[in-house]
């Protein structure tokens, strides 16, 4: 780790007709740049609770589309950063993690969390889609990767702590905002955003979460869930999965109970209750998505989702702080929403532009 022992205090004058002649933020910048971060490049907003990223080299090389595949031990994961990508400016992060059988590559196609002009806290974000280790598979005689949390996880693999340990290099490479971390995740990888959302030393890391198609097996949805915040959670299901069915199930068709999935809406009931809101009331229902629907705090969906239903807890009682978002699409099989059918499904909406970002916007440990 190269640490940089010049902290630069930049005082910077901003001329304004708005009666705010001063802003100031600090930056520890690299002797390289010390006098040249400031002036036209300076932030619109808040700095935000800049990580050390921030202030010191970073170990990370980007090729030419904003990539590195990072290794760390005997883990991996695939970055991307914004084209506007800035150094001293702290940026949003969101961790996505793979399916069953999917990988780092594989995410980041079907999320398109690394498509350009995308923005959280009005600055482009940082993608991440780490990989999981290699588990037996299902018949317990393959290789394939997976998370903890599912029958098929690979056996004796800490992914809480691997998650928190990734977040930590992040975090001193990268210039990030540590009040705006999010985890996403689809089937596998939803049960195990689910499993960071349960655990407290994780739930109190990221400001929100959405778990898409989760595979909610019980090693992913403990019982005893118990984050020890309000916890801000956007879910989407189709009634088409064949893979984690919307209604649950008691075992999987060979008759393997720790397949077991919770009935969806339930899971999501659970949310509520948890975050100390009223259940998803019918009132709350709304049938179809042809106007304006707040979606926490008052993030907006402002456009027709065909097919698809909202409920939502009322939780006035959190100030809407941890309003809990479940989308139910008709005719959807275990895909990741998206109009171009990249996870196959082809939805009416992008759950990533239209529903997910929105939702992680309102949201900050701040
Ligand atoms: C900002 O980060 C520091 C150091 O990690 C932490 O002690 C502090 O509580 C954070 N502040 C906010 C407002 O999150
Ligand atoms: C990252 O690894 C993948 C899979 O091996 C490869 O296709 C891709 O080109 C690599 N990207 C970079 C930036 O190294
Ligand atoms: C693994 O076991 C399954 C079920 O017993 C069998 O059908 C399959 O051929 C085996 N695969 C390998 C790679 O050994
Ligand atoms: C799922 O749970 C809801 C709410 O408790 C219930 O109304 C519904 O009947 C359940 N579905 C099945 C298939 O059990
Ligand atoms: C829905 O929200 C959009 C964006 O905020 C706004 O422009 C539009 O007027 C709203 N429509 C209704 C019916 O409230
Ligand atoms: C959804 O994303 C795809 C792929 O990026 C894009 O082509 C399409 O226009 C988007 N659809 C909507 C409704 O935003």
């Amino acid at each position: 780790m190269l640490v940089n022992s010049l902290f630069a205090l930049l005082f910077l004058t901003a001329s304004s007709v708005n009666g705010l002649p001063y802003r100031r933020f600090h930056t520890r910048a690299t002797a390289a740049t010390d006098d040249s971060a400031s002036g036209d490049a300076a932030p619109s907003t808040a700095p935000g609770n800049a990580t050390a990223g921030c202030s010191q080299a970073s170990t990370y090389t980007f090729d030419d589309t904003n990539h590195a595949n990072i290794t760390m031990g005997d883990r991996s994961f695939l970055i991307h950063i914004p084209a506007n990508y800035d150094a001293t400016t702290p940026h949003a992060l969101v961790v996505s993690f793979h399916g069953f059988k999917g990988n780092a590559q594989k995410q980041e196609k079907i999320t398109g969390l690394s498509q350009k002009g995308l923005l959280l806290n009005g600055k482009g974000l940082v993608a991440v889609y780490p990989n999981g280790q290699f588990g037996p598979g299902k018949n317990g005689n393959e290789s394939i990767r997976a998370w903890q949390g599912a029958p098929y996880s690979p056996p004796g693999i800490d992914d809480i702590a691997f998650t928190q340990q990734m977040v930590q290099q992040l975090s001193d490479n990268l210039c990030l905002d540590s009040n705006r971390f999010y985890a996403s995740g689809k089937s596998n990888g939803g049960g195990f955003t689910n499993l960071l959302a349960c655990t407290p030393s994780t739930a109190s890391l990221f400001a929100a979460f959405a778990p898409v198609s989760p595979a909610l097996y019980a090693g992913a949805n403990p019982a005893d869930c118990s984050p020890g915040r309000p916890v801000p959670i956007i879910n989407f299901h189709g009634l088409a999965d064949k893979i984690i069915p919307f209604d649950g199930q008691d075992a999987d068709k060979e008759g393997r109970t720790e397949y077991a999935t919770p009935n969806i809406t339930e899971f999501r009931a659970a949310w509520a209750a948890r975050n100390g809101c009223d259940a998803l009331s019918a009132s709350a229902l709304k049938s179809a998505l042809k106007s304006n629907v707040t979606l926490g705090v008052n993030a907006i969906v402002s456009h027709p989702h065909t097919d698809t239903t909202l409920k939502q807890s009322d939780c006035s009682a959190n100030n809407n702080h941890a309003v809990v978002n479940g989308f139910t699409i008709k005719g959807l099989g275990h895909s990741w929403p998206s109009t171009a059918g990249l996870d196959g499904g082809v939805t009416s909406f992008n759950a990533t532009t239209a529903n997910i970002l929105p939702f992680f916007d309102m949201h900050s440990m701040e």
